[in-house]
């Protein structure tokens, strides 16, 4: 079924409050539990959320803070709290399968925030119901800032003009619950009623002014084609783990499952009245309606960010890793996730080159896409030519297609396991992960 319903303000989540704070340490409590949401008219639908009855609220870290949190679970049954995107301690802290929170306890992490200002994300991880607690609505925008991204001419009020985006895709039974098809349909589950922050054929009213969009992929397996209605030029000025280098300007993006990519709107030619639509594909996802005129003539610079370019450790040989099959026959270097089982190892600090091939054929194949934890990426190459033009900041994810090498520089700074696999959710769920050991000979 797909719900014609009128359209809604855009849902802004509001931001986590922190429970106490110093110059030094951030203390948050992030709670997990069971709701009703109203998506549709008539009935409420059952969810489930962080701090939040679908989705949760936004969490702001700040760079070089030493952070504090207690991890609630109320609900009904273990889950984890895995930090996309976050440069923490495996496995605990990041908090993948290895990290069980049972349903009444509180666990508790801390960690120094040390990575530039990025949009990353939190989800629950308990292989293998990943996918199903996500699609409850286990997922939520974790805001990283730091004194670089404050220089920069970017929106920054977070809800005014910088706006998070959640794109998600949901089925309704008719008695408005959700209806999650995995049984059916072992490549990952969609539906057919675009959600964004949760909001079912959203709006959201604007100045003529410049908008940040800080949009990510929360969907199982959906990949979003992202462009305006009218083809409205926007720039794209941030990637998974922070500002690009330099602006790049486009009129369509592509995102797959987990990715994160923030693009700053002008709406500086449209008068009072008009409307903007964000679309993917023929489908709209969100109504931008100009509502007053305020002049902005700031300009993005042509430079950002540097970001450093790593040499290689020499003599490390290239780790070669293969992203096989769909359906039920998914499997990374020809394996089944085992969660007993170290896939890898690596030396903390090395710089190391990994190659990653997807062997679906080329005709028929699907883009999977692959995502290591606890670190922020490079990608060099892909089929050795040039890698896209908004690739050339830190990633943590990156859409493999299908028959397609994708070769990456990774290193972790920190010590500890840590999984890698493919973000499409039931993939993972289906063994499509491995692991690897960061580790330091010295101890
Ligand atoms: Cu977004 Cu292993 O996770
Ligand atoms: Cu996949």
């Amino acid at each position: 079924v797909t719900p014609k319903i009128d359209p809604q303000p855009l849902a802004i989540p509001p931001l986590l409050k922190p429970d106490r704070q110093t110059d030094t340490d951030d203390y948050y409590t992030v709670t997990a539990q069971e709701s009703e949401t109203q998506f549709l008219p008539g009935k409420k639908t059952k969810t489930w959320g962080y701090n939040a009855g679908f989705l949760g609220q936004t969490i702001v870290f700040r760079n070089g803070k030493q952070t504090h949190i207690d991890l609630e679970n109320k609900l009904p049954e273990l889950t984890t709290f895995h930090w996309h995107g976050l440069n923490v301690p495996g496995p605990i802290t990041d908090g993948g399968c290895h990290a069980p929170v049972y349903p009444g306890e509180t666990n508790h992490i801390d960690f120094k925030v040390h990575q530039p200002a990025a949009t990353t994300w939190l989800h629950a991880h308990p292989c293998p119901s990943t996918a199903t607690q996500v699609w409850k609505g286990l997922a939520t925008m974790v805001i990283i800032q730091d004194d670089v991204e404050d220089q920069l001419p970017l929106p920054r009020n977070y809800g005014v003009d910088d706006i998070p985006l959640v794109l998600q895709d949901r089925e309704f039974h008719d008695d408005n619950q959700f209806d999650y098809r995995a049984d059916y349909d072992p490549d990952g589950v969609q539906g057919h009623t675009a959600l964004v922050n949760g909001t079912v054929n959203p709006y959201f009213d604007v100045t003529t002014q410049r908008v940040r969009l800080r949009i990510l992929d929360g969907s199982n397996r959906r990949e979003w084609r992202l462009h305006f209605n009218d083809d409205l030029e926007f720039a794209q000025v941030a990637s998974d783990g922070g500002i690009l280098p330099a602006p790049v300007y486009m009129t369509k993006v592509m995102m797959t499952c987990a990715e994160r990519d923030e693009i700053v709107v002008d709406f500086g030619q449209y008068q009072p009245g008009d409307e903007v639509t964000l679309m993917t594909d023929d489908t709209p996802l969100c109504r931008f309606r100009i509502k007053s005129f305020v002049p902005d003539d700031t300009k993005l610079p042509e430079h950002l960010v540097d970001i450093p370019d790593e040499t290689p450790t020499p003599d490390l040989p290239v780790r070669t890793i293969t992203m096989d099959g769909m359906d039920d026959e998914v499997a990374l270097d020809g394996k089944k996730f085992d969660m007993s089982r170290i896939d890898a190892r690596q030396k903390v600090g090395d710089v190391a080159i990994w190659e990653i091939r997807n062997t679906n054929s080329t005709e028929n194949g699907m883009v999977h896409p692959f995502h290591v934890h606890g670190t922020q990426f490079r990608v060099l190459a892909r089929n050795d030519g040039p890698v896209y033009p908004n690739e050339h900041g830190l990633k943590d994810t990156v859409g493999v297609n299908p028959g397609e090498t994708v070769r990456i520089k990774v290193k972790f700074e920190l010590t500890g396991v840590y999984m890698y696999h493919c973000h499409i959710i039931e993939h993972e769920d289906g063994g499509m992960m491995a692991q690897i050991e960061s580790y330091d000979p010295q101890h």
